[in-house]
C-alpha cells in the first residue's frame, strides 16, 4: 500500500490581458460565443471556443431546451461543431467563458464531467495536447492539457 498524490500544473492569470496574443484571442472568441447562448431555462450562458491545429477557430454556446436532458454545454457544442466540419484536424486549444445573464463569473464557470470526457476523446485522436482555457472576470486559468482537468482519464480503446 502506497499513498499518492497526484500534481497538476496550471497557470493562473489574473486577466485575458496576461495571455499570449494566441489565447487571449480564443478567449475572446469564448466570450464572443457567449453572446449566442440559449438558455432560458439556467439563464447561465457559457461560450467555448476550439482552436484546431490548422488555426481555425470553432465556437460553440450552451443551448438548452425546455426537454432538460436535450440541451448541450457550449463545450461539446463547439467541440462536436468542430469535428463534425473539420473531421481528422486536431483541437489544440479550447477556451470557455460562462456566467449568469451573460457576465463572466469572477472566478472561472468549469466544464462539466461529460465535456472533459469529451475533450479526452478529442485530445487522444487528435495525438495533440488540448489546452483548456478557463476564463472568469477575476482570474484565468490555463491547463496544458485535458489530464489537468481530467485526471484518471477513462479509456476503453
Ligand atoms: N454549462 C455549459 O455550457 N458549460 C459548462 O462548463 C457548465 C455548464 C451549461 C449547461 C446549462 O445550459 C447551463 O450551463 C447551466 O448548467
Amino acid at each position: 500500500m502506497k499513498e499518492k498524490t497526484i500534481e497538476i500544473p496550471y497557470i493562473e492569470y489574473s486577466s485575458i490581458e496576461e495571455l499570449s496574443p494566441r489565447d487571449k484571442s480564443l478567449a475572446l472568441d469564448a466570450i464572443e460565443a457567449q453572446k449566442s447562448s440559449y438558455a432560458p431555462y439556467s439563464k447561465f450562458n457559457v461560450g467555448a471556443a476550439v482552436l484546431l491545429e490548422n488555426g481555425t477557430v470553432v465556437k460553440g454556446s450552451n443551448q438548452e431546451n425546455a426537454a432538460t436532458p436535450s440541451g448541450l454545454c457550449a463545450e461539446r457544442t463547439a467541440m462536436f461543431s468542430a469535428s463534425a466540419n473539420h473531421p481528422g484536424v486536431p483541437m489544440i486549444a479550447i477556451a470557455v467563458a460562462g456566467g449568469p445573464d451573460f457576465s463572466l463569473c469572477e472566478s472561472p464557470a468549469t466544464p462539466c464531467g461529460a465535456c472533459r470526457q469529451v475533450m479526452a476523446e478529442y485530445q487522444k485522436i487528435g495525438k495533440k495536447p488540448m489546452e483548456v482555457i478557463l476564463c472568469g472576470s477575476g482570474k484565468v486559468l490555463k491547463f496544458f492539457n485535458v489530464e489537468g482537468v481530467l485526471p484518471f482519464i477513462f479509456d476503453s480503446i
